[in-house]
């Protein structure tokens, strides 16, 4: 699969699975120090809400990282994954003593889940891959049917603004020929869908989730990856901290390639 193959797909869901094709969803939170920083900032903004004995709902699980985080923590995890190649990377590193109920669905159906049955709640994928706001709304509201009245529920969101300068940072002439409207600066929505930040707020306020929280979950890591796989574990400790103690400031959101939003119903 290349991304050429990738566009003329029609059927979403099939683009989706074959989008997992070209991206390695299995290395992608651990393959450095920099790609490491969201998922740590993630795991540290979750863990300020978890208690013994709590359920996680992980919808669009990709190969695990957060459910097989959590289940070894001690939690309970329900988890959902669309991409087949995804599910089965999931699988492979399931053990039996793993408390973790993984299956292959769509997140814009949980009906295999009652109401109200988890305190944690993560939808951390399907909202920047589906393309229909229908079809995001619908996942919003599944999310929220699942999470108990007193829940949390978490989103992640592609910011928009933030990929041109990744996508400069590998490609001098990126804004010359790459892959955006150039006269409006809207990116194509492919192979991903990307928000601004202020259309992730209307895209959660328009499913009813009240927002606590807004995070810059990787900030500039990918942007500066070379030099931050580079730090040793002193300055990649301090680098960390550094980087929780900004990630809520409002003037890092839009700087940030991924966008961590907190919420309950
Ligand atoms: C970049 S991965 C993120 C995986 C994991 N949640 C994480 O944050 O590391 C996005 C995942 O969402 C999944 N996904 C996208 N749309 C979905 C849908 N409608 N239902 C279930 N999973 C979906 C994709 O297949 C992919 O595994």
């Amino acid at each position: 699969m290349d991304f050429f193959e990738l566009a003329k797909i029609e059927d979403e869901y099939e683009q989706i699975a074959g989008t997992y094709e070209i991206f390695n969803e299995d290395i992608r939170l651990n393959r450095s120090q920099a790609a490491r920083v969201e998922f740590l900032t993630t795991v540290h903004c979750i863990e300020q809400y978890l208690k013994p004995g709590d359920r996680i709902a992980d919808i669009g699980a990709g190969a695990g990282e957060y459910s097989l985080y959590f289940a070894r923590n001690g939690y309970t995890v329900s988890a959902v994954e669309l991409a087949e190649r995804n599910v089965e990377a999931f699988r492979k590193k399931l053990t039996a003593d793993d408390r973790v109920e993984l299956r292959q669905g769509n997140a814009i159906d949980l009906s295999f889940w009652p109401d109200a049955a988890f305190d944690i709640v993560l939808l951390f994928g399907p909202l920047y891959h589906l393309h229909r706001e229908e079809d995001r709304q619908r996942c919003i509201a599944e999310a929220k049917r699942v999470c108990k009245p007193d829940g949390m529920l978490f989103f992640a969101f592609i910011s928009h603004d933030m990929v041109f300068f990744t996508e400069l940072a590998n490609d001098p002439n990126y804004f010359r020929t790459g892959d955006y409207d150039h006269d409006t600066l809207r990116l194509h929505d492919f192979p991903f869908v990307f928000h601004t930040v202020d259309e992730c707020r209307r895209i959660l306020r328009d499913g009813g989730v009240r927002i606590e929280r807004e995070i810059a979950s990787d900030g500039l890591s990918e942007l500066m990856e070379d030099r931050i796989n580079s730090l040793d574990a002193e300055s990649y400790a301090q680098y960390l901290r550094f980087h929780l103690h900004t990630c809520e400031k409002r003037e890092m959101l839009g700087h940030s390639n991924h966008l961590l939003f907190v919420g309950r119903k």
